[in-house]
């Protein structure tokens, strides 16, 4: 087994005539990993990666404009048959799996309290603050890619030393044996509220085929919805699932901050999402094509909204940090379908058709603000 690597301490102040950055950003670039910016990142199972020599993998960051500067999206690459060095890392941190098939070995202290857990693509899971982990590409041919993500750029704000979370020996999980029983479960359903599918736990195996899921009337296109809750922890995820050839109503979160720094990823569906600036209703629309893969966010209090040109449902992963601001509430505010300008459909139609496909939007609900849809399916 590799021995866990040595942080060395990092200066963050700038020299005379060096770019002012924060303790986070100084931190990046010290790694010289790439870092993937703007709105949106096409694919991340195929984006290109630089060595990381201190954690044996290859990598990136992603810190995308909605993510304000507050949370850390990060790619690993595990190479084939091949163990990382354990690390043990100061702060909660969720993992989505990109791609391929491997194991997650936790532990606290010297080796106790020890858990395996076995993933493959499309998992979900936390690895808990403080314990050790350890990741294992289990296939002999493919590598495996993992997207993280936590509030590592936050936590460095406060306390500008990356050797305070970065295998700090001092650092302990400090929880009773419940909690710690508690944080390595498989996820079970609890009870939400309004009848939402509420499940909480910290490995959930696979959300491209998930199906407990409860029905999402309120943003239309007949979605449905799931959320997740880490075992304890204040981060959220909710996944989003709508069908072909639909296309959700187009909302902003507001008028408080709405967690800024959330990430979404695509774990199946083939479309696009629509977003602009809130207070310009000029403003030029970005569109953000995306298929498996594609992570993006619109950013804090942007207007944004889901269209599926593909023939199967879209289903994509929220995650969002803690609400730290907690004396905002969140609250959404949609533009109905009767509401919306004419280009939303003229862009939804002409996607479709260039695909060969046609919109399985029904007509009434243009007309028909009160236009309840129905779900065939049975489900939810
Ligand atoms: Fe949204």
């Amino acid at each position: 087994m590799a021995e866990a690597t040595e942080v060395p301490k990092l200066r963050w102040k700038p020299l005379p005539g060096e770019k002012k950055v924060g303790p986070y950003e100084h931190w990046v670039g010290s790694t010289g990993l790439p870092v993937y910016r703007g709105h949106a990142l096409q694919d991340v199972r195929t984006a290109e990666l630089s060595w990381w020599a201190e954690r044996e993998c290859n990598a990136a960051f992603v810190s995308l404009q909605g993510q304000g500067s507050l949370t850390e999206g990060r790619i690993t690459e595990i190479p084939p048959g091949k163990t990382l060095p354990p690390l043990k890392f100061g702060l909660d941190e969720i993992v989505y799996v990109v791609k391929g098939r491997g194991l997650t070995t936790t532990w606290r202290g010297d080796g106790e309290a020890k858990k395996t857990v076995e993933w493959s693509a499309h998992s979900l899971m936390l690895l808990p603050r403080n314990y050790t982990h350890q990741l294992t590409n289990t296939q002999g041919t493919e590598s495996a890619r993992l997207l993280h993500y936590n509030a590592f750029p936050m936590a460095l704000g406060a306390v500008p030393d990356p050797s305070a979370f970065i295998n700090n020996p001092d650092s302990a999980p400090g929880m009773d044996a419940n909690e710690e029983r508690e944080f390595f479960a498989t996820a079970v359903a609890v009870a939400g509220r309004r009848d939402r599918a509420v499940w909480s736990g910290s490995f959930f195996p696979d959300l491209a085929v998930w199906d407990s899921l409860s029905r999402r009337e309120s943003r239309g296109a007949a979605g449905h919805s799931v959320s997740f809750h880490f075992s304890g922890i204040p981060f959220n995820a909710h996944m989003s699932v709508f069908p072909k050839q639909t296309y959700k109503k187009t909302h902003r979160h507001g008028p408080g901050p709405f967690r800024p720094g959330a990430l979404l990823v695509l774990v199946s569906g083939e479309g696009f999402s629509v977003m602009w600036a809130h207070d310009d209703d000029d403003a030029e629309k970005t569109i953000v094509p995306w298929q498996e893969g594609t992570v993006f966010n619109p950013p804090d209090k942007w207007w944004h909204g889901h269209y599926n040109v593909g023939l199967e449902p879209a289903r994509y992963l929220a995650i969002q940090p803690p609400q730290v601001f907690s004396e905002h509430k969140s609250s959404s505010i949609e533009i109905q379908y009767t509401e919306e300008e004419a280009w939303v459909r003229e862009r939804f139609e002409s996607e479709l058709a260039e695909r060969g496909l046609t919109s399985l939007m029904p007509p009434e609900i243009y007309t028909d603000p009160d236009y309840r849809w129905s779900y065939r399916d049975g489900s939810g």
